[in-house]
This record gives structure tokens, sequence and C-alpha cells, in this order.
């Protein structure tokens, strides 16, 4: 099983078809979604909830603290049509966990486990739980006790970012913990954290039920390909030149501003920096990308790049 990590600001629909374009097989998860909000019916929040058929089976994330509006959120989600429901206990940003949100909860683990309960008996969907391996520090015997109670509790499979939430992105993923939970769990686990390339896909997977790629995405949506066919034991080769990558970043944005609007438009620009880069001029490129106002100025810059790559061939 291969999984698109759900990475707030980047993952929206718009990237998420792309994925889905070069790694069909790809499970896409969506940015984390406040079941708060989805309780009060916020906007804003009721627009992250949209998808493509295409982006099948699509599993929507949501994170929170009240176990009630979980039960309201799930069945909404479940109403929307989508696939499965991921409870985010993961997320380390500071404004998330101080009002006891995403990781946060791996502290308050009858909090947790009434939250993935609460969820499970409200909807039909699987619904699954996406963690880190602690909250300051690992221990062990915390750890097994928190997911032997989720898997308890109903939910359908686990995945695991092998790091702490005081870590953040720092330092290395321990996979130890999760090759250790999937030897006292029977749902499906998950093992993320630091997958940069097909060979390490392949290595970190052991005995694992699936990988879940992250910012290796970033500026590569390719390497899900490579992935993909890696562990199908096949080979893909990504194209290699800008030029031949231009085609599907054009499709990337024209669905970032078809599916978005201004938003998409602005959560595109972050994308483009990403994609050029490794020639002369790339910053120059980059710094105008970052700034662009629509589709057109977007393909202008694309034909400048390619005249530019041409002359320096
Ligand atoms: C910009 C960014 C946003 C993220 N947003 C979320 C999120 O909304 N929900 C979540 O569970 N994890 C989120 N994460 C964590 C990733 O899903 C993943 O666990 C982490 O990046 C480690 O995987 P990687 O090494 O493959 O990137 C985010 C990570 C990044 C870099």
């Amino acid at each position: 099983m291969l999984l698109l990590a759900p990475m707030a600001g980047y993952t929206d629909s718009a990237f998420r078809q792309v994925i889905k374009k070069v790694a069909p097989s790809t499970i896409c998860v969506t940015e984390l979604i406040s079941a708060d909000g989805i309780k009060f019916g916020g906007k804003r929040t009721m627009e992250y909830l949209t998808f493509d058929e295409s982006e099948r089976p699509l599993i929507v994330q949501l994170f929170g603290k009240k176990p009630e509006f979980f039960s309201v959120a799930a069945q909404t989600v479940e109403s929307l049509g989508a696939d499965g429901i991921d409870i985010n206990m993961g997320c380390p940003a500071r404004k998330v966990i101080h009002s006891l949100h995403g990781s946060a909860l791996l502290t308050k683990p009858c909090l947790a486990e009434e939250i993935a309960r609460t969820t499970v008996e409200s909807t039909k969907l699987p619904v699954s739980i996406k963690m880190r391996v602690g909250f300051k520090d690992y221990d062990e015997d915390h750890f097994i006790k928190l997911i032997q109670s989720f898997e308890k509790a109903g939910i359908k499979a686990l995945t695991i970012h092998g790091r702490t939430t005081k870590q953040g992105f720092l330092g290395t993923a321990d996979w130890d913990p999760i090759y250790l939970a999937k030897k006292h769990l029977s749902i499906p686990v998950i093992g993320n954290g630091d997958i940069t390339s097909a060979q390490i896909a392949k290595t970190r997977l052991k005995d694992l039920d699936g990988i879940m790629i992250g910012r290796a995405t970033f500026g590569n949506p390719w390497i899900m390909a490579e992935i993909e066919a890696a562990l199908k034991g096949k080979k893909y080769t990504r194209p290699k030149s800008l030029e031949e990558k231009i085609p599907l970043i054009l499709e990337h944005a024209r669905l970032a501003i078809e599916t978005s609007g201004r938003k998409g438009l602005l959560e595109m620009r972050k994308h483009l920096a990403t994609y050029v880069k490794g020639f002369e001029h790339a910053s120059a490129f980059r710094g105008r990308l970052v700034r662009v106002e629509s589709l057109e100025e977007i393909q202008e810059i694309f034909k400048e790049i390619e005249v530019a790559l041409e002359r320096s061939e």
C-alpha cells in the first residue's frame, strides 16, 4: 500500500490529482480538516472537503479534541462520499497542540481512545489514525498500550511517523517503534518518515502493510510512480529534464486554479518554486513564479524557461 502523506498547504485536490495521474494506485489523504469547523459548517473548512472522483479512494483527515464533534464530522464526511476517515494525532504545530489538538492527544490516552471509538461508531467508513511515536519522548510501554487501545476502539489502520512531537521534523525518523507496532497489532500498519527514494521505500517496507510519503513529493510527484513500480518489482523512468516535466507542471497549475481559484493560485506558487531548480537562472525564474497572478502568466514564464533551457544546451 502506497499513501501520499497529508500535508497542510500542499496536498490539496489539485496536487492529489497530479499524484494519481503519475501513480494511480496511491491512496491520498486530505490536508488536516477541523472537526469543529465541519460541525459549525465553516465555509473555508467545507471547501477543504471537495475532491475529484479521480482521487479515490480518498481519506479525509480530521483534527479536533471533542468526541461529539468528531461524530458529526464523520457523518458529514460520509455523506459527502469520501472513502475513509483519518484522525490526526501527529501534528506538532504549536497552535494545534496548544488547543490539545493533533499530537497533543498522545498525552491524553483516554480522550484519544474516546475520540477513536466515537468516530468509529458514528460512521460506516473505515477510520484510521495517524500518529507520532510519542509526544516528549518515546516510551515503549505507553506507545504499545495506546496503539492497542486504538485497535480495540475499532480503528482499521494505523500510520506512524517515526518521530516524537518534540523532534518536530529534526533528526531522523526512527522506524523501530513502527516495526514493533506491527508485532503488537493485527490491523494494517503504515510507516512514515524520511522516505526519499524508491530504494529506501523498498528497504523500509519490510513486513509493514504500507508506506506513506510526504516531503519527497515536493517538486517531484514522479517519485510516487518510481516507488509504485519498485514495490511491484518494476522500474519507472521519471522525466529527467525540466522540459519533459513542464506539461505535468502546467496541468498541476491549471487544476490548482480551476479547483480552488485564488487560494489554489497562492498554494501553487510554493509548488512552482519547488519544480524549478538546477539550471542557470533558475532562481530568477523562481523569484517570478512565487509572485504569479494567473495561469497565463505561469504559461508565459514556462515558455521563457524552455527557451532558456534550449540556449543552455
Ligand atoms: C508542510 C507540511 C504539512 C503537514 N501537514 C500535515 C497534516 O495536515 N496532517 C498530518 O497528519 N501530517 C502533516 N504533516 C506531516 C506529514 O504527513 C508526514 O508525517 C511528515 O512530513 C513525515 O513524512 P516525510 O518524511 O515523508 O515528509 C505535514 C508535513 C509537512 C512538511
